[in-house]
């Protein structure tokens, strides 16, 4: 397996380009098989996930076409021939779970296996059984796979959410597209990545008001067409990207950054003593003083602060000055960087969900091991602000959300290599 090196105490200076959203992009290919036309969306990010998500539809009999490596992708669902998503496929990636609303909605029946994903949790499916019951789906779980069928087809219904889970609330929209009546999401997530999704369906003809607030209102139609649409700038990216010269010190512009996509966390960063502006092409980030100072940070849905910046986030109030205090709200087993962060000399204690970090002047660079996808991430970070050289193991999770994560950082002056694994 691969790991990544980091030499530390490079300052960081020059521009990032900001990819299309991973999480957008997942949700956004399943939309194929709503219709028997092809859909195509540009801004594709190249990760691993994506080629997961390919995989996925290609065993329900999807074509799929990627062109300009990776950055367009072509969908054409014309011939479905499967309506089953395998546990060998599904177990790599939770988000394949987000075939099973459009499978119910165009073939009335899926058998989908329960997922897998990065290790944070215990994430059930009960909110989106529940929902697209409430469409009139039976569901039974056996053997490991849920077993869908909507006979007669999908009706459309009050969905209320007892948590506004964002892959519930994307497989209640995506099904409902295409079920009988009106159907009306109640605690919706409000991610961009939801709005983006609303957009791309309405795009194919779909009815759909009020995405990005609690409550989207469906009417269903009888049939999609195709489209094109570009995936919306990965958040998560750019605010990883954000702390790097934050946490190595510099100045970087992160070309196609909107403040809208990031402005609980930007906020953060002002407090933290962090200078974030709008250029004509997106982002400039860079420290207002020679430290950034300690802040507490509480994750929660969108529009607050986003679980999957808090390792990134952790990582830079390690060097921080003062005590900060993370609550980790939405995942219950998030703090798998902190051991991590800690071997490279990092004052942590984790009690539940909460972490109390107690910022250093220097880490130390060590041999370290990704645990997840964002913790990855999290101590590559780290290393940049390191005294010495950090080795990230087992960095396959990076490659499933970052795209050429070395050369991004390489490029703005950062000391970084792969060692390619055995
Ligand atoms: C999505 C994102 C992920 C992000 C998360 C929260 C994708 C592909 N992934 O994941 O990067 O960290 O949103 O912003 O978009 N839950 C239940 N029952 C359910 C569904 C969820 O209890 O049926 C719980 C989960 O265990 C978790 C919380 O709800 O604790 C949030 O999950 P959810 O919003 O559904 O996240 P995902 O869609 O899986």
């Amino acid at each position: 397996m691969d790991s990544i090196i980091v030499t530390g105490g490079q300052p960081l200076s020059g521009q990032i380009s900001i990819a299309g959203a991973k999480n957008a992009a997942l949700a956004l290919m399943p939309v194929t098989l709503l219709t028997d036309e092809p859909l195509t969306l540009t801004n594709a990010p190249r990760l691993s996930d994506i080629k997961t998500m390919t995989l996925l539809l290609e065993s329900l009999g999807t074509e799929v076409t990627a062109m300009q490596g990776g950055k367009v992708i072509a969908l054409s669902s014309h011939g479905l021939t499967s309506t089953r998503a395998d546990y060998d496929i599904v177990r790599k990636m939770r988000a394949s779970n987000l075939v099973l609303g459009p499978l119910l909605a165009r073939a009335h029946q899926a058998v989908v296996s329960l997922p897998g994903g990065c290790a944070i949790g215990a994430r059930p499916m009960d909110i989106h059984i529940t929902a697209l019951e409430a469409l009139g789906a039976e569901i039974d779980l056996r053997d490991g796979y849920l077993h869908a069928v909507a006979r007669g087809g999908l009706r459309g219904a009050r969905v209320p959410l007892r948590f506004a889970s964002v892959g519930a609330t994307e497989n209640v929209l995506m099904a409902a597209t295409l079920a009988r009546g009106t159907t009306v999401i109640e605690n919706a997530a409000r991610e961009p990545e939801i709005v983006d999704l609303a957009q791309c369906l309405r795009r194919m003809g779909a009815q759909i008001e009020g995405e990005g607030t609690s409550t989207i209102t469906i009417e269903g139609v009888d049939r999609l067409h195709g489209a094109t649409h570009s995936v919306v700038t990965d958040r998560i990216e750019l605010g990883t990207y954000m702390l790097a010269p934050v946490i190595a010190g510099g100045e970087i512009e992160l070309l196609g950054g909107r403040m809208d996509l990031v402005a609980a966390f930007a906020e953060k960063l002002d407090a933290a003593g962090v200078s974030v502006t709008e250029t004509a092409k997106g982002l400039l980030v860079r420290l207002r003083g020679d430290r950034p100072r300690a802040v507490d940070v509480v994750t929660e849905p969108f529009p607050g602060f986003p679980t999957d910046l808090q390792a990134q986030m952790m990582a830079m109030l390690c060097c921080a000055e003062g005590v900060s205090v993370l609550e980790e709200r939405i995942f219950e087993n998030r703090f798998m960087h902190a051991p991590e962060l800690m071997r490279m000399g990092a004052q942590i204690e984790v009690h539940g969900g909460t972490a109390t970090v107690t910022g250093v002047e220097r880490l130390r660079g060590a041999p370290v091991m990704a645990t997840d996808l964002r913790a990855s991430v999290s101590l590559i970070l780290a290393g940049l602000a390191a005294e010495g050289e950090t080795q990230v193991n087992r960095v396959y999770h990076l490659d499933r959300g970052y795209e050429h994560v070395e050369d991004k950082l390489g490029a703005v002056g950062a000391r970084i290599a792969r060692v390619p694994g055995s």
